[in-house]
């Protein structure tokens, strides 16, 4: 009882009855577990017309839409599409956006939740970036830039009369990053910084692959209007699911120890998630939403420091978006609106 006084998580409210999803079409990635499935089910219970789920295996997402559909709140047989997206490689990640494209003609909200923790070095096979950086980090920043056109159009067709959402799935252990008391040097890139293996500390990957997911949400909305496109993160905070589920089975079973005392529930903590892509206003552009409150920044964000990794970020990740997209399309993204 007193572990559980001394570690609990503040709660967090129902979401606001208001919110409410009929006629928006909304996309969640990772949508076959954890926080991205609950996510779905919100949705769903909460009326969205047209709900685009992705997964790494097309049958997995047939097994889920299933299962979501016969879930005794979903009544008004909403329309569940199934993608495929792997974000551990660029060629996927461009598929699904041109398929995205092609498929759909409006997105007003885009959950990008899809994440990975290793606590090893590892490579894609098909970008040779680490592993940690191209799924949490690299791979989401080039998806937002080619989904952003869609999400702007969507607002706009509406008359501006409410904007859509881009919504990353981001964590407060950025503020753990190594580089925030070691900022990485100007003779080396960001890139460079991150898949060097020999400089390496792999327990950190994750709270390094959030700081520039951080840094790319406060960057991007200096480049889009609010009133077209919302772009914020949030933090769920601590939450029983399979994030875990690479580490060795001594670390998973310490965790699940913790995780049993402190957790959320997958259902409560994609309330932040839900709540950042449609109960959050103007105010969450740029931001970070924790407990559906904005989380000031760090003061290393704002320091020359930060602001110098920030500049850096984006020239290298819109770069490498141009490199492997088509450029109209990147560059269309990353202008102001
Ligand atoms: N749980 C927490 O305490 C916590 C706290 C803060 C932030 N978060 C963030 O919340 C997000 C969701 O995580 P979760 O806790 O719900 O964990 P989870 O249950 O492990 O779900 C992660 C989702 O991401 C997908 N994914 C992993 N690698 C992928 C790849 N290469 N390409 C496409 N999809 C991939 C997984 O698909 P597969 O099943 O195919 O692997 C799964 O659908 C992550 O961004 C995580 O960093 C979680």
């Amino acid at each position: 009882m007193l572990a559980q006084m001394l570690f609990m998580q503040p709660p967090v409210p129902a979401l606001p009855t208001s919110l409410n999803f009929h006629g928006k079409t909304v996309l969640v990635t990772g949508a076959n577990s954890g926080l991205g499935r609950a996510a779905c089910l919100h949705y769903l219970q909460r009326n969205v017309s047209t709900l685009i789920i992705t997964v790494r295996r097309a049958s997995e997402g047939e097994a889920v839409k299933a299962e979501l559909l016969a879930h005794p709140d979903v009544k008004n047989e909403p329309k569940i599409l199934v993608f495929e997206l792997d974000l551990s490689s660029h060629s996927s990640v461009i598929a699904f956006a041109s398929k995205l494209r092609a498929e759909v003609d409006c997105l007003h909200i885009a959950l990008l939740n899809a994440g990975v923790f290793l606590l090893d070095w590892k490579v894609s096979p098909h970008t040779q970036n680490e592993m940690t950086f191209q799924v949490n980090y690299l791979s989401n920043a080039i998806l937002s830039l080619l989904l952003l056109p869609l999400l702007r159009a969507t607002a706009e067709a509406n008359s501006l009369l409410a904007p859509s959402y881009l919504s990353i799935v981001a964590s407060q252990k950025y503020n753990e990053s190594r580089y925030i008391a070691n900022p990485i040097p100007e003779s080396t890139t960001i890139f460079d910084a991150f898949n060097d293996e020999k400089g390496s500390q792999p327990w950190l990957l994750y709270a390094d692959s959030k700081l520039l997911v951080r840094l790319f949400v406060k960057e991007l909305a200096k480049h889009v209007d609010p009133s077209t496109v919302i772009i914020n993160c949030m933090c769920p905070g601590m939450v029983k699911t399979n994030l875990a589920r690479n580490l060795s089975f001594p670390l998973r079973l310490a965790g699940r120890l913790v995780l049993s005392v402190r957790a959320r529930s997958p259902e409560v903590g994609s309330r932040v998630l839900v709540n950042a892509t449609g109960g959050a206003g103007k105010e969450s552009h740029g931001e970070m939403l924790v407990v559906y409150q904005v989380l000031p920044v760090i003061p290393w964000i704002e320091s020359k420091e930060g602001e110098r990794m920030q500049t850096s970020l984006w020239r290298e990740t819109v770069e490498e978006a141009e490199k492997n997209a088509s450029e109209a399309s990147v560059a269309a993204s990353s202008k102001v609106s």
